[in-house]
């Protein structure tokens, strides 16, 4: 019997890397490369209800649409590929809905773990990569076509980064902050060197 996968998501605020890192590191590790909202046709559908200019989800169903990107997600993707012993890297994951939802629109965290967990049926990451790059750097990268998110205001940043800073030093086992702020290598070496990888 293969050995299970391992799990691995990169969290943090718009335009951090975290796509180009993910990327980076599933093709140095051979990983299935996947994100949230998005990684099925089913979540394909929702991610441009929540991030296009439909009509605007209240806060509750926002969180909804997000858990069931991820179940579907988990469901049809990940969970399936662990089990075939892959490892599975993921742009996003359940700490993007406590940050966001949670921390960002004030809702609250617990009720969102409890969401995350029946929408998961209790399957998190292994290991979560937050990578953190200054504000004022990573809004400069985001160009004039916005999606909903990218659109909110300055408090909405700081709450949704202090939200994830938050997070990571709640569960040390489980997340660790990598500085994003340099090159595209050098940031990938040291996410490299914090998942252990060679
Ligand atoms: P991205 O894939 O380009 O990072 O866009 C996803 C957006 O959705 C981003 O603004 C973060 C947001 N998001 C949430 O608010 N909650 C979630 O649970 C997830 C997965 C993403």
């Amino acid at each position: 019997m293969s050995r299970r996968g391992r799990y691995i998501a990169f969290e943090g605020w718009e335009a951090s890397g975290k796509s180009t890192q993910a990327r980076l590191l599933a093709d140095r590790i051979n990983a299935v490369l996947t994100r949230e909202p998005g990684g099925t046709d089913l979540g394909l559908a929702i991610r441009d209800l929540l991030l296009g200019n439909g009509p605007e989800p209240t806060q509750r169903a926002e969180a909804l649409l997000f858990a069931a990107d991820r179940a579907q997600h988990l469901a049809e993707v990940v969970e399936p590929a662990l089990s075939q012993g892959n490892d599975v890297i993921t742009d996003r994951s359940y700490g993007s809905t406590l940050a966001y939802q949670g921390h960002g629109r004030g809702q609250s965290t617990e009720e969102l773990m409890r969401l995350v967990e029946w929408a998961s049926g209790g399957l998190l990451p292994d290991l979560v990569v937050l990578l953190t790059v200054p504000v004022d750097t990573a809004n400069g990268r985001l160009g004039d076509e916005r999606d909903r998110m990218e659109r909110e205001d300055a408090d909405f940043a700081a709450r949704v980064i202090d939200g994830f800073a938050v997070l990571a030093s709640a569960d040390p086992d489980r997340w660790i902050v990598v500085d994003g702020d340099g090159s595209i290598a050098e940031v990938a070496e040291r996410i490299a060197n914090a998942v252990g990888v060679k």
